[in-house]
């Protein structure tokens, strides 16, 4: 195909391979985190492997603690080591990344940091050719940011020298309500414009996420089913089998809501429930994809007990293993009221959504770790063979299965073979691995990649932000003053508390075994 026709079509333009990055210094911020090691430099480590990196590519890593450059580059190998999907490091491709990474050891509120920070990246510039481009990672806990991103404006690093650009990513959590996403928003706007921003969120990077556009949109037949015309309700859970781990003393100030649900699972919502945009570009997805959330109706006071259920889990086991209970876990108060599990269930105010529930349920300490997005449709409107020597005659149901297992699965009914009229529902199945036989890139493979190229498609803007915020404050708001019911205990390792099956049950519906 010519460039010209791939641009013709812009889904095809949005994805195509081969963007090359321009030659860029990355300064993470807080690289002495767990986030650097497990995540960030395995997937720039992965990237280079794949030859996606350009020539002279840096990594500045701005932290507290008295480390070398030396001692920082053995605990970045050390991490991809124990962290990569490609495994055990190559000793030659990583001598040569290796020789673009630095550490810069300051605090973040300390100015002079900043200015020799600055020092260093027009040094690097000289000797690897950077060119002043600059991506800076947010990657400490949020309570830094504001130093961090004055500090840069104060030192004109929000201004790349020359003709160089600059960008900056920033990690979640986002926020910890409207108005302290706002404030966050207000400051980073008053140094950076929006479109250096680029707030991350993991989960627009997985493969099977960014495949709910091409699916619903790069095929004809599905778009005219969508809506509420043939679909019943729709189900996006995102369960996980792991507890707090160590992140008890942040875990406890958020919660299953602050920490999921505002975020990945409000950006699978969009995804699945948004019209189709005008162009695969950055502002038009981003455009729908807030539509949507502004169209989701708030959850009135009075509607609490009806429309959400929130659970914290007990001891237990999960997979075998024995588990503690959330009030054991270090770093939570042993009367905390913070939920591990919500359910909700939200009306989408739409032409195309009216009187289809979304129901959303995620949680920790649950039997297995598995995210899906279903589709259930209506029955048929004639039951012909409800009749028959079987009733087991269950509606259509469209699964995206985002992880593991990733593919997608349509369930319809069959006869089955023989003299009777026996009906059973047969599924028919997309699978990632048997079809395609390689493996995914991890999200932050894809997202450092589109930021490095200037694509903030699959970064969320200010607005959308705020309006998923403005949904759910006044839900914590109302739970955090005592409203609704306390977080009901589920066992560890069970699907959570009875009242989330009631909560689908009072609709005669249920939520799907997984
Ligand atoms: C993070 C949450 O954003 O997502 C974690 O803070 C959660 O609590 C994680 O475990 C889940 O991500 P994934 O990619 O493992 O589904």
């Amino acid at each position: 195909m010519t460039d010209t026709a791939i641009l013709d079509n812009p889904l095809r333009a949005g994805l195509r391979l081969g963007r090359a990055p321009e030659p860029c210094t990355m300064v993470i911020f807080g690289a002495t985190g767990d986030l650097t090691s497990r995540k960030l430099v395995p997937a720039l480590y992965n990237l280079a492997r794949e030859h996606r990196l350009p020539a002279g590519f840096s990594v500045v890593g701005f932290a507290r603690r008295d480390w070398s450059d030396d001692y920082f580059r053995q605990e970045l190998l050390d991490g991809i080591n124990a962290n990569s999907r490609s495994g055990a490091a190559d000793p030659a491709l990583w001598e040569s990344f290796a020789q673009g990474i630095s550490y810069h050891r300051s605090d973040f509120t300390n100015p002079e940091g900043y200015a020799s920070l600055a020092e260093r990246l027009n040094q690097i510039d000289e000797q690897r050719g950077t060119g002043g481009n600059r991506v800076f990672y947010l990657a400490t806990p949020p309570d830094s940011y504001h130093d961090i991103i004055q500090n840069l404006g104060t030192h004109g690093l929000n201004h790349a020298p020359g003709n160089g650009w600059t960008r900056i990513i920033v990690e979640k959590p986002f926020g910890h309500d409207l108005e302290s996403a706002r404030a966050l928003n207000q400051q980073l706007l008053s140094v950076f414009s929006e479109d250096q921003i680029y707030r991350i969120d993991h989960y627009l990077g997985k493969e099977t996420v960014q495949n709910i556009l091409v699916f619903r949109f790069g095929n004809g037949i599905f778009e005219p089913i969508w809506s509420r015309r043939y679909v019943d309700h729709v189900q996006i859970t995102v369960a996980e089998s792991i507890g707090v781990e160590d992140r008890g003393g942040y875990y406890d100030h958020s919660g299953a809501t602050r920490d999921m649900i505002q975020n990945h699972l409000m950006q699978l919502l969009s995804l699945v429930a948004m019209e189709p945009p005008v162009a695969y570009d950055a502002n038009a997805v981003r455009d729908e994809k807030v539509k949507v959330m502004r169209a989701i109706q708030p959850i009135a006071p009075e509607q609490l007990d009806n429309c959400t259920v929130r659970g914290q889990y007990t001891a237990g086991s999960v997979a075998g293993k024995p588990v503690q209970g959330y009030h054991s876990e270090k770093g939570v108060t042993p009367d905390s009221h913070t939920e591990t599990y919500v359910a909700l269930k939200l009306a989408i105010e739409s032409w195309r959504w009216a009187g289809v529930p979304f129901y959303l349920r995620t949680g920790k300490c649950l039997p297995r770790r598995v995210s899906e997005i279903a589709v259930q449709f209506k029955a048929a409107p004639l039951m012909l063979f409800a009749n028959g020597p079987t009733s087991d005659i269950e509606a259509n149901a469209l699964s995206i299965k985002i992880q593991p297992d990733e593919g997608i699965t349509l369930k319809f009914n069959s006869k089955v073979p023989g003299q009777a009229s026996q009906i059973r529902p047969v599924t028919m199945d997309f699978r990632y691995g048997t079809s395609f036989g390689v493996a995914s890139p991890e999200a932050y493979e894809r997202l450092l990649l589109d930021c490095l190229v200037g694509d903030g498609t699959l970064f969320t803007r200010r607005d959308e932000v705020e309006t998923s915020w403005a949904l759910l404050t006044p839900l914590l708001q109302a739970w955090q003053a005592g409203q609704g019911q306390p977080p009901q205990p589920y066992e560890a390792g069970t699907w959570g508390p009875h009242a989330a099956d009631e909560l689908l049950a009072r609709d005669g519906r249920a939520w799907r075994r997984l």
